[in-house]
């Protein structure tokens, strides 16, 4: 569904992606880690056709992004670090905005498919609501109403559950996985949290420096020896242990 092949990104002198090869199947969940500042945004930023690479190749479902950069696009629902929401618009204005400019429905069809994606995500009902009465995890969740009511194939996620609280991560990790089966989609996740990544993802692609270092499933991810890795489960498991401590004497 999705195939980088040779993809190299250089802003001015600066070399930020080189030699991604990545090729995510039918319905898979691939998460993307790896080191703040490693070129994670900007990979997806190019598999998305925000941006062209300087080498290189994507294709999403056998289309060329940078051929056809409109089709392509039409494929692919994006949800933003910061969900994005236009917090001038109410929650039902915010995912209409799409369903009329991209599907061009009808004001009733478009109504019903915005009240399905809300439903889709827990928040029926919530059309009046303001962004600024939202919980961060109820942005998240209409960021991805309004990604999905546009029926993509592929979901690209920017660090879905960055800044919210464990709970509410694992809730929006569920809803990624339900949505995988629900819609079929083919998600491809950046993320830098490894208990939520091992809950979600089929795959894991590890990115440094610009380079693709490793990818695996979970397993081979936890037995990697590659040092960046290494650092990274073991910062994670310190901080597990750390609020299973703080939590047996609170
Ligand atoms: N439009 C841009 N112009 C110049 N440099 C950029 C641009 N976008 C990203 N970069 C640089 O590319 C590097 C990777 O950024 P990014 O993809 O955002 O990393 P990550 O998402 O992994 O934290 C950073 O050093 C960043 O400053
Ligand atoms: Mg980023």
């Amino acid at each position: 569904m999705i195939s980088v092949s040779g993809l190299g990104m250089r802003f001015g002198n600066r070399q930020v992606l080189a030699d991604i090869n990545l090729d995510v199947a039918d319905g898979e969940i691939v998460a993307i880690m790896g080191s703040s500042g490693g070129g994670k945004t900007t990979l997806l930023r190019c598999i998305s056709g925000l941006i062209r690479p300087t080498s290189g190749m994507v294709q999403v479902d056998g289309i060329d992004v940078a051929k056809r950069p409109e089709e392509a696009r039409k494929c692919m629902g994006l949800v933003f670090q910061s969900a994005a929401l236009f917090d001038y618009m109410p929650v039902g204005q915010n995912v209409l905005f799409g369903i009329r400019r991209r599907l061009k429905a009808k004001p009733d069809e478009a109504k019903r498919i915005a009240e399905e994606a809300l439903a889709r995500v827990g928040l029926q009902g919530s059309e009046p609501l303001m962004p600024a009465e939202l919980s961060g995890g109820m942005r998240k969740r209409v960021g991805i109403a309004r990604a999905i009511a546009l029926k993509p194939k592929v979901m690209l996620y920017d660090e879905p559950t960055t800044g919210l609280d464990p709970i509410t991560t694992y809730n929006i990790d569920g809803l990624i996985a339900t949505l995988r089966e629900t819609l079929s989609v083919t998600s491809l996740i950046v993320s830098h949290d490894v208990t939520s990544v091992f809950r979600v993802a089929d795959r894991i692609a590890f990115l440094h420096e610009g380079r693709l270092i490793f990818s695996g499933t979970a397993e081979e991810f936890r037995d990697s020896r590659e040092t960046s890795i290494r650092e990274l489960i073991e910062k994670s498991e310190a901080a597990s242990l750390s609020s299973a401590s703080s939590d047996r004497f609170a």
